[in-house]
Parts: structure tokens; C-alpha cells; sequence
């Protein structure tokens, strides 16, 4: 039951409702998985159109049971039909429990709550957390959770979620539980669930304040020997964000897991990332030199997404390329800084020209934001990933590694805890280098690779080099008439003996 009607970025709205608290209760049963969520919901005054009563996206379960305020609804007090949990009445501030009731091992679109090898996991980017519980799933929506998970002792000795542990024991019939709690407000995409018979590795990072972060990385047993590389890539990651952004980290524990299917290569849940295996294991016998680097670039992206994605989150899906482009290029700078740059950088413009070229020149060609989406989720793409990431290098060669980092500062300072969009990012950039960022917005909104030509010629009387540049981007489905971008260029002088020289040194050179 999923609606083909696009979604429109002209057409977003703040939304009428907001969620501050979330409490779930994940029932773990043989062969299902009773959810019970508390919300916490108040009208938005930010949101200006007709009150209307609350509507919920939901998935497609089964309500068991509602109450509002602590008062059960009756069936005609709300309607639920797959795709949309509706009150017919709504209070400006309401306190509902919605119960419902799930299928884990049935679950085979590998998103919202599901089942592999055994091991219950979830998957929410991009909507998948109404497939769990009834939610205004929309990344503005921004709630604290908590969340207790009850499970059979030996079937799930391991019970993870987002945050800090603060409760566990143990119940009758040979069961336990575990209460986690998020003080971070959180879009409902970095919700996270792990349960399962899982081993894991420890290990600490302590901050550049002084806090002790524990890490942990679970796996299945026999592979949990093979955490080791990517635990000593997570500990580079953390360091390196202190020292190149001055990012911390903020939770007591970080853990990772290693799951066998997995659609995604990793998500990067608030302190519970869930990694495809193929990133975090690595057998050091047989793994090659490209295993150990794409591990420690996956484990660093998830990471790094803790400030840029979690800690400072997205308006709307639209912005999806806020997150990851600006992700990319951090992964990809981590990556530069620990081995060779230069390897680093032929690596990414071949992967560029091989596979977001043809896409920016074919049928699926679409700007860095989206203008529009049917399912956010083919969205995942070269162009939002790779080529966002080399819009943010583009601002990062224009302004400097030095006020680019101050435009980075600033937008920690201005955003923290917020959803927010492309143009704020543009905002705190034009801000700290006091420029005009106006027209290179033209990049995220246009689709098509531009074409650059050169031409140079030198006055040898007036010892006058002129370079002229042109750049013509080919029209497609997306825009009929492409308009100039702005495109820094660096160059280079290099002698006939294969040396930089500048002009004034050597005004004969191009001769
Ligand atoms: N948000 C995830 C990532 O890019 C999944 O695509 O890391
Ligand atoms: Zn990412």
C-alpha cells in the first residue's frame, strides 16, 4: 500500500503537530513483537493553516488498542487504515498510547522491524519508522525517546537501542528487560533497534573533555574477532573529527553491529549504527588492502554523521544531500588525511566519471536536491552522495580550509538540535567567508554535468596569459535552458622540466 503521488519541496509546510516524547515498549514474543508507544504530541505554532485533528503516518499492521490522555478510544473516536492513523478529534496538547502488534520474521522489505539470522534489527531511513509504530515520521519531527525492550533470555541476551542504558533485570518465565533512553532529540529515521544472541569487543575512547565513551561492536560469535580493524578505525574517526572539526562525541557508548542483510551499507542511528557485515568484518588473513580502507571510510561516515546528519538534522527529505554530500566529503577527508590524499582523489573523480556522470546524463538524471520524490528511497544516489560531496569541496576550495571550518562552527552554533536546510549550510558559509553564495546554489538545484573548455593564449610583448573558460551544460528533462555555475578553478604553471612555477618567476613559461 504505497501512495504514488510525488511529494513536492514547494509544497512543504511546518508540520501541524509536534511530538517532544516518545516512550516505546518492544514486547519480544515467539513470533511477534508487541510495540506499545507513548507519545507526547502539542500543536505547532509554527504551523499557520486550519487546525485539523491529528493524522499519523502508519504502516501496515494492526491497531490493538488507543488511549488518549489515558482514556481508551473507542473504533469511531479514530481510523486507521494501513497508511494513515487519523483522530477524529484533537486536543492542542495529547498524551496517546497506541498499541500494536508486529510480525518480525514475516517482515521481508527489510525496513521498520525485521528479522535476520535470527538477530531482530531495524531499518527507518528514510520512512520506515511508521512501520513500527503509528508517528509523524518526517525528519523536522524532533522527540526524545526512550525505549525498554522485553525479550526471552537466551533467545535475546543482547537488547540494544539509541542512547544510555539506564535500567535492566530480569522478569518470570525466564525473561528480561532493558530500559535505553536518548537524551538527544532525534529525528524518528535514527531510531534503532537491535535483540538477539550477539558477541561483541570493547574498547574506550576517552574525549577531548575528559568523558569516557565505552564502544562496542557486535557480531555473531565466530566473526567477533574480525571487529578489530574497524574498532581501531572507529577510534581514528573520533579522534580525527576533535582534531579537524573540533566535533565530540556526546553519549556514554557507541556501538556498532554487524548484520548479514542488510540493505543499506550501514546506518548511522544515534550511537547504535547497524552495519552490513561486509563493512565491519575484516579477517586479516584473507582480507585485501581495499577491505581494510572501505571499512575504515564506512565506520568513519557513520560516525561523522553523528554532528552532520543526527546532531543537526534535515528539514525535509529534499535536503537529503545536506546530510550525505557533507558526510561524503568529511569520509572522504578522514580518508585523505590517514593515508594518501592523492590515492584518495583518483579514486573518487574515477568513481564519479564512471557512475554520477552517466546518471546526470540519463534518464534518472536529477539535482543534488530533488525538486520533487515518489519514494524517497531511490533517492540514495550517486548524485546526492558523490556529487553533493563535491559541491561541499568546491565551497571548501573556494573559501579555505581555515574559514570553512568557521563556517562549520557556525553552523553547530546556529543548528544544533535542529532540522534545517540546504540553504541555512549556504548561509553559515557565505556568512563566515562574507561572500555571496547565491549563485553557486545553482548547483544543488540544476541537474547535468557541465562541460568546461579552456582556451589560453600569451602575449608575449605584454607577457599576458589569458585563460578563457567556457561551460555549456546540455538541456534535459529536469530544465530545458542550463544556466552558468559558478566553477572555482585552480591551476597550476609546470616548466619543461616538470616543475610548479608561478609567472612572475618564470614569465616566459607558456610560450
Ligand atoms: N544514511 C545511511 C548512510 O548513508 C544509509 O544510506 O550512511
Ligand atoms: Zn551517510
Amino acid at each position: 500500500m504505497t501512495s504514488h503521488a510525488p511529494k513536492f519541496l514547494k509544497d512543504h509546510t511546518p508540520p501541524e503537530f509536534l511530538i517532544d516524547q516518545a516512550d516505546l515498549v518492544f514486547d519480544i514474543q515467539k513470533n511477534s513483537t508487541w510495540v506499545v508507544s507513548s507519545l507526547k504530541l502539542r500543536r505547532n505554532t509554527l504551523f499557520t493553516g486550519k487546525k485539523s485533528p491529528l493524522v499519523l503516518h502508519m504502516g501496515d499492521y494492526e491497531i490493538q488498542s488507543v488511549t488518549a490522555d489515558g482514556i481508551p478510544l473507542q473504533t469511531h473516536e479514530y481510523n486507521a487504515d494501513g497508511r494513515h492513523f487519523q483522530l477524529t478529534d484533537t486536543k492542542d496538547h495529547v498524551s496517546l498510547d497506541i498499541g500494536v502488534v508486529l510480525y518480525p520474521k514475516k517482515n521481508t522489505r527489510l525496513e521498520g522491524l525485521y528479522k535476520s539470522n535470527h538477530i531482530f534489527c531495524t531499518q527507518c531511513e528514510a520512512e520506515g519508522f511508521r512501520q513500527i509504530t503509528p508517528f509523524l515520521d518526517r525528519p523536522d519531527i524532533m522527540t526524545t525517546y526512550s525505549c525498554t525492550i522485553i525479550a526471552d533470555k537466551k533467545e535475546c541476551p543482547v537488547l540494544l537501542s539509541n542512547g544510555n542504558l539506564v535500567d535492566s533485570g530480569d522478569l518470570e518465565g525466564n525473561r528480561h528487560y532493558v530500559r535505553w533512553e536518548d537524551p538527544f532529540k532525534k529525528p524518528s529515521y535514527l531510531f534503532a533497534l537491535v535483540a538477539g544472541d550477539l558477541c561483541n569487543i570493547q574498547d574506550k575512547f576517552i574525549t577531548g573533555s575528559g568523558k569516557k565513551v565505552t564502544l562496542k561492536i557486535f557480531a555473531k560469535q565466530n566473526n567477533v574477532e574480525k571487529c578489530r580493524h574497524a574498532m581501531a578505525c572507529l577510534k581514528q574517526a573520533m579522534q580525527w573529527d576533535q582534531d579537524r572539526f573540533n566535533l565530540r562525541y556526546d553519549l556514554d557508548t557507541y556501538q556498532i553491529v554487524a548484520i548479514d542483510d542488510f540493505n543499506a551499507g550501514a546506518m548511522e542511528n544515534k550511537g547504535l549504527n547497524i552495519f552490513n557485515a561486509k563493512y565491519v568484518l575484516a579477517d586479516p588473513k584473507s582480507a585485501t588492502d581495499e577491505d581494510f580502507m572501505n571499512i575504515q571510510k564506512v565506520i568513519g561516515h557513520e560516525y561523522f554523521h553523528n554532528w552532520t546528519g543526527n546532531r543537526v538534522t534535515l528539514k525535509n527529505w529534499f535536503q537529503l544531500s545536506l546530510k550525505e554530500g557533507l558526510t561524503v566529503f568529511r569520509d572522504q577527508e578522514f580518508s585523505s588525511d590517514l593515508n594518501s590524499r592523492s590515492v584518495e582523489r583518483i579514486a573518487n573523480v574515477k568513481k564519479l566519471r564512471m557512475f554520477q556522470f552517466p546518471e546526470d546524463s540519463g534518464p534518472m538524471a536529477h539535482p543534488v536536491r530533488p525538486d520533487s520524490y515518489i519514494k524517497m528511497d531511490n533517492f540514495y544516489t550517486m548524485t546526492v552522495y558523490e556529487k553533493g560531496a563535491e559541491l561541499i569541496r568546491m565551497i571548501h576550495q573556494l573559501l579555505g580550509e581555515t574559514t570553512f571550518q568557521e563556517g562549520m562552527t557556525l553552523y553547530f552554533k546556529r543548528f544544533d538540535g535542529m532540522a534545517v536546510t540546504i540553504e541555512d549550510f549556504l548561509s553559515v558559509m557565505a556568512q563566515a567567508s562574507q561572500s555571496d553564495l547565491t549563485q553557486f546554489k545553482l548547483w544543488y538545484t540544476q541537474s547535468g554535468t557541465p562541460m568546461v573548455a579552456m582556451d589560453r593564449s600569451y602575449d608575449p610583448d605584454t607577457q599576458k596569459l589569458t585563460l578563457t573558460f567556457t561551460q555549456q551544460t546540455l538541456p534535459d528533462r529536469n530544465q530545458d535552458i542550463k544556466l552558468p555555475l559558478h566553477i572555482p578553478v585552480q591551476f597550476a604553471l609546470i616548466d619543461a622540466a616538470g616543475n610548479e612555477a608561478t609567472l612572475q618567476e618564470h614569465p616566459s613559461l607558456l610560450q
